[in-house]
Order: structure tokens, then sequence, then C-alpha cells
């Protein structure tokens, strides 16, 4: 396995293998996990999203990556930073998603928090951007938790149906304005 790109107290963030297919088809198909989706992927488009992942990586050094617990290895879901577009503007997005095992206990907070920290410190962003379905309440109260900031509403188009989604921003500023003056 190679080093972890991003760690936590709790996690790793490993950069995506096809050798991940099981342990991400434990999130990515399980219906209850993907509603914001509304569906479920196949084998197929899991392996062609690992493959996708894995290029992003090889071309910027970062993308959404495994999410693993850090003693057992166990797959706790998958989390990372990616370049999207918004509002007609390139932009650079946190994303995460969880094992339904793992809700609730603070995993998505913690992975969240140091993938908006690995932007700001890594990659030198000014800010940083999230993107979530307005039913989605566990993931808008995650960002909250971040100190993220609502922002214009967006549609976008996922597996070709244009959805709703509420976008949320966080500047450097704000960011460690709230941390330990060390970390800035
Ligand atoms: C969105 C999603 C990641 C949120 O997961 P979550 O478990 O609500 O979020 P966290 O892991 O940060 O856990 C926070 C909860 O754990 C509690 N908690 C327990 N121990 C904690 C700890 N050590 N630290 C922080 N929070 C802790 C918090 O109080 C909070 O509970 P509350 O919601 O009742 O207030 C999860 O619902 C998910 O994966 N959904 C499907 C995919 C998805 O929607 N992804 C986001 C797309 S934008």
């Amino acid at each position: 396995m190679k080093d972890p790109i991003i760690q936590t107290p709790r996690c790793c963030l490993f950069p995506f293998e096809e050798t991940d297919l099981r342990d991400a088809a434990s999130f990515l198909q399980d219906p209850e996990v993907m509603y914001a989706w509304e569906r479920t992927f196949t084998d197929e488009e899991i392996l062609q999203s690992i493959r996708d992942c894995k290029q992003e990586q090889s071309r910027n050094g970062f993308s959404i990556m495994m999410a693993r617990h850090r003693d057992t290895h166990e797959p706790i879901g998958r989390a990372g930073v990616r370049k999207d577009a918004l509002h007609g503007k390139p932009v650079i997005e946190i994303a995460y998603m969880l094992a339904k095992r793992f809700w609730g206990q603070g995993y998505a907070t913690e992975l969240a928090d140091a993938c908006i920290n690995f932007a700001f410190q890594t990659l030198k962003e000014d800010i940083v951007y999230a993107e979530v379905r307005p039913t989605n309440k566990a993931s808008i109260a995650v960002l909250h938790r971040l100190g993220m900031k609502p922002d214009k509403p967006a549609i976008k188009i996922y597996g070709g149906i244009p959805m709703a989604m509420l976008t949320f921003t966080i500047t450097r500023q704000d960011y460690f304005a709230n941390k330990d003056p060390l970390r800035k």
C-alpha cells in the first residue's frame, strides 16, 4: 500500500487503486449511502471512477481518495479534493462519503477538515468550495460545523440528471482565524 496523502487523528487517505473495488463497493453500492445520487454504482462504474481518481492524482497531485482507519485499515469511505466548475468558473472542492457504520462518529467532519487544510496548506488555495443536495441535512451540518458559508445555489448534471445543489465556501482567512496560529 502506498503512503497516505493525508492523515487525521483516526484516518488515512490513500490514492485509489483498482484493488479498492470491493471496499469502495461497500459504500458506493449501499442505497442508503447513495440516496443523494438517487442510484448506486455498478462494479464497472466504480472501476471507472477509481481510474478517474488515479488519473487526477497523477495529473494534479490530489484527488478523491480511499479513507481507511489509521489502525485497522478498515474502509471508512472516500474523501478528498478535486477540481470542478461552479458558477461558470474553475474551483477547488472538497467531497466526502462514509460507509454507514461510520456515520455519527465525527469521521466526516474530521476528514473534510483535513481536506480543507490540505487545500490551503499544500495547494495554497485561497478559497475552498463544497456542494451538497438541499435535502442532505447530515452533510449540510458537516459543512456548518467546519465554518463553511452558503454561496449561490447551482444546477449540476450527474449521470445525465440535472440536480439542484447548494454550494458552500470557506476562505483561508476564515479557516485559520479559528485555528492554532502555528498552523497558518
Ligand atoms: C454526509 C455524511 C458524510 C455525514 O456523516 P455524519 O456521520 O453525519 O457526520 P460526521 O461523521 O461528521 O459525524 C457527526 C456526528 O457525529 C457526532 N460525533 C460523535 N463523535 C464525534 C467526534 N469525535 N467528533 C465529532 N463529532 C462526533 C456529532 O455529534 C454528530 O452527530 P449529530 O449529527 O447527531 O450532531 C454521511 O451522512 C454520508 O456519507 N452520507 C452519504 C454520502 C453523502 O451524502 N456525502 C456528502 C455529499 S455532499
